[in-house]
Order: C-alpha cells, then structure tokens, then sequence
C-alpha cells in the first residue's frame, strides 16, 4: 500500500472509531463547517468551480492538535448543505512530510490547480517550505506535481500560504512571510503558466511602508480587488495588544490601497481588524459565479488556550465561520452573511416590538440553539443596552462610550472576558447563534464579532436588558440542523 493510501485508510478508520463519541458531544454545531473527528484549521482552495462550491481545509484527523495536516474538502450547491468529499491531499512525500499545509485553487484549462505548502522539518527541528502544485479534473481526486517554488533569498523557512490568482493575463501568487531580519512580510510572485514562478519581491510589510513594525510573521495572505480598490487580507503574528486592539494571541485583518500588476507593486493605507471578536483566523476569499467576494475564516485563533474547548473530550475541535460577502464602503471591509443562509430558517418568524425600561426582558418564542436574530430601529434613551445568550454570552452597547463589548465567560477558567470596538450609533445587530458558536455582525456589517462560547447546554434563554429605556424591531428564526 502506497503511503497515501495508508494515511487515508488511517484517516477513514480514526472517522469511524470515535464517530460515536463525537455526535454525542452537545457542542457540536447544526450549521457550521467542521472536521469529522480531529482538528480543523485553516480555509483552503476556495472556489466556485463548474458551479459547485469547494472547500479544502486543514485537517488533522489524528488528534486534536497540529501536527501533519491533511487538505480534508466539502462541497456544496448552495453554500447551505454540504458534502463531505474524499480527503484531498495527504502528507504522503518528502517536499510535504511534515504536512500539506494551507493554500488555494484556482481554474486553468478546465481543471483545478491545488496551490499549497509543503511543510518539510528534520530531526533538528529545522524547517523547509515548498510551495506545492496539485491539478485534479474532477475537483476530488489531485495529482500531485511537487514543489514549484523554492524559497527565495531573503526569507526564513516561515514562507507559506500561497493564494494565486489571474490578472492581465499573468498569474500573481502572494505567500505570508518573514524576511530575514524577522519582519513579517507578504511575497509577491509572478508566472506566465502556472509552473514557472519568479520572485518578486515584498509587496507588503517586511518593516517597511505604512505598517512600520507590525510583527514578525505574516500568514495567510490574500489580495483580491474590491469596490474598485484592491485589498489585501493577512494574519500578522507578534502585534502587542494596543487599547481595544489586537487583544487575541494572534490578528487577522486587511489593507486597502492600489495594486499595479505591470511592476508588482502596491500602495495601501492602515491595517484593519476583520473582526472584533475572540475567535477569528486564517480568513480566505474567493470570486463566485455571482461576482461576489465571499469569506469563509477559521473561528478560533493559533495557541490561544486551543486544547481547553471542551469539544478536545469529544475527540473533534474547532469550526469555520458562516460564508460571508464583503464589500468595501468608504474604505472599510464590511461583511454579511450570504442570503442562501435564509434557506436555514425553519417554521414561522416570531417578530416583536421590545419596549424596554430599566429592566430585563426574555420574549415568548425567542431562545434557542440555533437561531438567527435581527435587531433593527434601535432607540437607546441614554446608558447601555444588553443581549444575554445560554447565560453565557454578552453584547452591550453603551451608548455613553459607543462602545460595543462583546463578553463570555472563558472556557478556561469561567471568568468574564471581553472585546469592544468603537461603534459610533448602534442601528441593527444580526446574530448567528449556533450551539456555541456566535456571530455578530453590527451596522450592515460594518463590525462583526466571532466567538465560540460554551452555555449549559439546556440553557436556550436569550434576555434583554435596558439599564434605562431602549426600544428596537426584533426578529427571530429557528434555524435547521444542516450537519
Ligand atoms: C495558519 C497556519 C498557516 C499554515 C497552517 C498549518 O493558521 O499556521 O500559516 O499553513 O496554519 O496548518
């Protein structure tokens, strides 16, 4: 048996061995993407291809932690219902022993080419990287081509993540970095056909430009055209937390500013945070057949505390974000979730007129797992306004500070912690809740907040309070199990 024939077959069997104890696990999501059993990471290979969505991941089936990743995939139709296809890649040669780490896909005379990270490290510890090719006709199966780009000069082994697209007829490829004085860096690259890449240089970071020192890993980088501006996407790794910002272990976020393909160069002003919440990684993007730029990220956040999620008992550990669609509005990244995602909804909307007063509110058919809430016309007469979930989690908007705090209890240690943003009025909130995850997206999107919050799992109370008089327009769907 080939060595990629034995990692699948060990694979499947890890699947089936703790299929049991996996579904039993009442934190396991009804709506979002995550792994059969093991750990997920990272959204790879994102594409619309032949009208079917496809979703690689990083996979490592074998436990709950890092380690060899395998590209495991899902499919779907309608970005609501998903398959869980055959594994696409393995950790199964030498250029990609050490695991078949994060990339992209694009479309190239009818068949899908697999970009990706050959993750190689020796006994030593030292690590190479190879950017990878692997081409599939059916979009399941891939044959694998070997590296095809080696590490330029300039760079440490951290080189990874290579997200390729098409423009003026010629291929760019970006690759998260880190310079050789330890600055985190986007690498550019340039090819005529796919096969033959050549260096182009830092296109963003590396110390220099409106960045300055910003970290000394950038990964996961993506560089898309948005609202006539392009944009590109990066995980830096080593910002020091800054008031409201940068408070996870690690941050993802974007510039805006101009690319020019002919001399590879690009021009961009401040970094942004995608999202405000505690758990949120590795985003990457895709064009669909729509023209839309849709998102899916990784909800959850490099060693912060990632052995601690109670789902590590039930042998399967974290999960993907909803698919979201951006637009640029003055600047800014905002998201929403895709409209397929009304599909979820189940049974008749409950719609209710809350009239708060210096007091705290739970309204008759509105609590539950998996629900989804729209809060619109909000009126807040002065002090703050709050939304408890399962007792658990917390949003309150203080309309003295416009600030908006999302809170939860840790799943380490219980306490109460928090992120905020600055909110300048607070117009409608919509919330995905889905067992123990949450999404928040405030003001058409303007700002979103991700988290994974762990409630006693028959606590479905969802409570409003007002600390003075607070009116809105809320509703509330009950949203199908989909996995
Ligand atoms: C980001 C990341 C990538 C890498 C992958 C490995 O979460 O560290 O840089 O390719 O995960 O699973």
């Amino acid at each position: 048996m080939s060595k990629d024939q034995e990692l699948r077959r060990a694979a499947f069997e890890e699947v089936e061995k703790h299929q049991d104890l996996v579904e039993a696990d009442p934190y396991r999501l009804h709506y979002h993407i995550m792994p059969p059993v093991g750990l997920l990471n990272d959204p790879n290979g994102w594409i619309q291809w032949n009208g079917t969505y496809h979703l690689f991941y990083q996979w490592m089936p074998f436990k709950t932690g890092h380690g060899a990743k395998f590209w495991g995939h899902y499919s779907s139709e309608d970005l609501v219902n998903w398959t869980h296809e055959d594994i696409a890649l393995t950790p199964s040669e030498w250029f990609e022993k050490n695991g078949c780490y994060s990339g992209s896909a694009i479309e190239h005379n009818g068949e899908l080419y697999a970009f990706y990270t050959g993750n190689v490290k020796d006994e030593e510890g030292n690590r190479e990287s190879y950017q990878c090719l692997a081409v599939s006709k059916d979009g399941i199966h891939f044959d694998k081509k070997g590296p095809v780009v080696h590490l330029p000069e300039g760079y440490t082994a951290h080189f990874r993540d290579p997200k390729v697209w098409k423009q003026n007829g010629s291929y760019f490829m970006v690759v998260g970095a880190q310079t050789e004085d330890m600055k985190g860096a986007v690498a550019l690259l340039q090819s005529e056909d796919l096969h033959e890449w050549t260096h182009v240089g830092v296109l963003a970071g590396g110390g220099e430009g409106p960045l300055g020192d910003f970290g000394y890993m950038f990964e996961c980088p993506d560089l898309f055209e948005l609202g006539g501006e392009d944009v590109l996407v990066f995980s830096p790794q080593g910002l020091e937390a800054d008031g409201m910002k940068y408070q996870n272990v690690y941050q993802a976020g974007y510039v805006v500013g101009a690319f020019d393909s002919q001399n590879g160069r690009y021009e961009h002003r401040a970094f942004y945070e995608l999202d405000h919440g505690f758990d949120f990684y590795a985003p990457q993007t895709t064009e669909d057949e729509h023209g839309r730029r849709v998102l899916f990220g990784w909800m959850s956040v490099p060693d912060q505390a990632e052995q601690d999620h109670p789902t590590v008992k039930h042998q399967w550990l974290h999960n993907m974000t909803l698919p979201r669609e951006l637009k640029l509005v003055d600047g800014r990244v905002y998201q929403t979730p895709v409209s397929e995602l009304e599909e979820m909804r189940e049974g008749s909307v409950v719609e209710h007129r809350l009239e708060l007063d210096h007091e705290t509110h739970e309204v008759e058919g509105v609590k539950g797992k998996a629900v989804e809430l729209y809060l619109e016309d909000i009126n807040i007469s002065e002090g703050w306004f709050a939304l408890e979930i399962g007792g658990a989690a917390r949003l309150v908007y203080s309309s003295e500070q416009r600030i908006f705090t999302m809170e939860r209890e840790s799943y380490v240690d219980g306490v109460v912690e928090k992120r905020q943003t600055e909110v300048d009025s607070l117009n409608d909130v919509h919330i995905f809740i889905d067992t123990s995850s949450v999404e928040v997206f405030v003001n058409g999107g303007a700002h979103v907040f991700t988290a994974r919050f762990y409630p006693a799992p028959n606590n479905e109370s969802i409570q409003f309070t007002a600390s003075d008089k607070t009116t809105l327009n809320l509703k509330k769907w009950d949203l199908r199990k989909v996995f």
